[in-house]
């Protein structure tokens, strides 16, 4: 049996540039993970069986739509093996909520079936099969804190200098990402769409470790989108400004909203002030850069 512990992110620049001729849209995507992680096991079985257990269990599909089963399936074909094995998610990150926890399960059923299989691929094959499973796969595996070009799975890692203290507001329900990028195309109608950049000033924040800078930078594209899908969202965002948080955005494509706080006191503020405003089903503190899939 292997466990691996995988954690959520949040893109704290998610610039998204014109459509492309494949659908998918050229990013600059920031990510930062953050202290939420799921844990994937696996264990060597008659056929492949996915589980899960968590307070989202029942909205995550056992079957072989599932990122995890089908990142098991990629790693047994390359290698002509049977994926033969029961994946148990054992599930902390928010479904369906902008926090990447799909690709999490995804990325840690890979090193776990290559670590159970002795496969013994290299990082660069893990991210090669993380890169076909989905655009936030690949940064599931390598965790900090990375640029993503392309669709996001080409990734340089940033140094941060620094810890970011983080509050999230869990919504109800979640938000499908393809949704989400189509109602982006669809506010932006005929407008010519620059390609999208790193932001050099966030970059800077982060290296630097300084909140303070890092809030004013803070941006995400999809946000407006987001909001006019999910309207209420507008309100969560207040709350948690009100509550002194010193920015607040959309969490990738949403609905789950991101607090930065000055420091873990102001986190706890924060975080009172979103459950009393009654505008969130959910609220975790938790701060990042964390580590990305590790064997435990
Ligand atoms: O890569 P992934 O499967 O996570 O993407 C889900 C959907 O999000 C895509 O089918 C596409 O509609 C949208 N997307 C996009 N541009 C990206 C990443 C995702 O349009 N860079």
């Amino acid at each position: 049996m292997v466990t691996v512990r995988v954690p959520a992110k949040v893109n704290v620049q998610l610039a998204v540039g014109p459509v492309r001729s494949d659908g998918f849209h050229d990013l600059a995507n920031v990510f930062l993970a953050v202290g939420l992680y799921d844990e994937v096991t696996v264990t060597p079985a008659d056929a492949l069986r996915i589980t899960c257990e968590g307070p989202d269990a029942e909205h995550v599909p056992l079957d072989a739509t599932n990122l995890a089963a089908r990142a098991a399936i990629a790693l047994a074909e390359r290698h002509g093996l049977a994926p033969d094995v029961h994946i148990h998610i054992a599930k902390d990150i928010p479904v369906a909520g902008g926090m990447a926890g799909g690709s999490a399960d995804a990325a840690g059923a890979l090193l776990a079936c290559d670590t159970l299989w002795g496969t013994g691929s290299t990082q660069d094959e893990l991210l090669s099969i993380c890169a076909d499973l989905g655009s936030d796969v690949p940064f599931s595996l390598v965790g900090g804190a990375a640029l993503g070009r392309g669709r996001g799975e080409i990734l340089t890692p940033l140094e941060v200098g620094g810890t970011f203290h983080w509050v999230f507001a869990v919504a109800d329900g979640g938000l499908s990402t393809p949704a989400v990028y189509r109602e982006c195309d669809r506010l932006r109608g005929d407008a010519q769409v620059p390609e999208a950049e790193p932001a050099p000033d966030l970059l800077e924040a982060l290296r630097t470790g300084d909140p303070a800078a890092l809030a004013a930078t803070l941006v995400n594209d999809l946000q407006p989108a987001a909001v006019s899908l999910r309207p209420s969202l507008a309100a969560t965002l207040s709350a948690g400004t009100e509550g002194g948080a010193l920015a607040a955005l959309v969490s990738g494509s949403g609905p789950t909203c991101a607090f930065l706080a000055k420091d873990p006191d102001a986190a706890t503020a924060v975080a009172t002030a979103l459950t009393a405003s009654g505008t969130c089903r959910a609220v975790r503190i938790t701060s990042g850069p964390a580590r990305g899939a590790t064997v435990v």
